[in-house]
């Protein structure tokens, strides 16, 4: 089996940023002993070069290997400079033993919005092609919703290019697709593939009597279970399916 833990929307450097609910986050992540951690942007609030080593420092107490993508708030204010200094990379492929995760980077410098463009698709559309010869899992983590998300309001921050990467998403047969951006948890299921939002794991902009959550995946050759798992209260199972009967 393997574990995947998903962490999103730090907000380090944000008025409402909570430091103790996400060292208490970053606690229950390494008793879990995850296979990978993965952590899909928004991990300062405002893109500062300050903000990125205190959101690194905060990091580094995670155990095993995790993988970052940028969110729009990490591009602001030459933020989308400053998060490769810190974090060595924007995208990249990071392949175990049955897993290959592709991180994505949706971010534009100083917006809101998020976009993949023509030749990040074409390079995703590659390393699923990879992925799948290896016959692994196939991950893709982005910070940009691709599905609207229930309970958000009105809709502004799909990806520009939603459309082609969904179609590009389904074609290459990707297995999860985990994001988070709004911090409304939830599961869409696409053909085979699953579309999964995180919370946010520790700013206090939530969503009526929403709290404090990251996601874990516990995959096994033919089943993936999705847990919701709130920092201060439960662990709660969003979806549990067999994959490709
Ligand atoms: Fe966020
Ligand atoms: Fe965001």
């Amino acid at each position: 089996m393997v574990l995947i833990a998903h962490i999103s929307d730090l907000h380090v450097g944000a008025p409402n940023f909570k430091e103790d609910i996400l060292l208490e986050a970053i606690r229950q992540i390494n008793e879990l002993k995850p296979d990978a951690t993965v952590i899909t942007g928004d991990l300062t609030d405002n893109g500062y070069y300050l903000e990125f080593l205190q959101a690194a420092e905060y990091l580094s107490d995670l155990r095993g290997p995790h993988i970052f993508v940028p969110g729009n708030h990490d591009a602001r204010h030459v933020g989308n400079e400053t998060f490769e200094d810190v974090f060595r990379y924007r995208k990249g492929t990071f392949v175990m033993d049955d897993l290959t995760i592709i991180g994505l980077d949706s971010s534009e410098p100083d917006l809101d919005y998020g976009k993949i463009g023509r030749s990040q698709q074409i390079w995703m559309e590659e390393e699923l092609e990879r992925a799948s010869e290896r016959g692994h899992f196939r991950v893709i983590a982005l910070h940009h919703h691709i599905i609207p998300v229930p309970k958000t309001g009105r809709e502004r921050n799909v990806l520009a290019d939603a459309g082609d990467i969904l179609y590009s998403i389904i074609r290459k047969g990707a297995d999860l697709v985990i994001s988070g951006h709004k911090h409304v948890p939830h599961v869409w299921r696409v053909e085979d593939t699953f579309f999964v939002t995180a919370g946010t794991v520790s700013s206090l902009k939530l969503r009526g009597k929403d709290i404090n959550s990251y996601n874990t995946y516990y995959i096994t050759e033919d089943s993936i279970r999705i847990v919701l798992n709130q920092v201060q209260g439960e662990r709660i199972e969003l979806a549990s399916h067999s994959l490709r009967e």
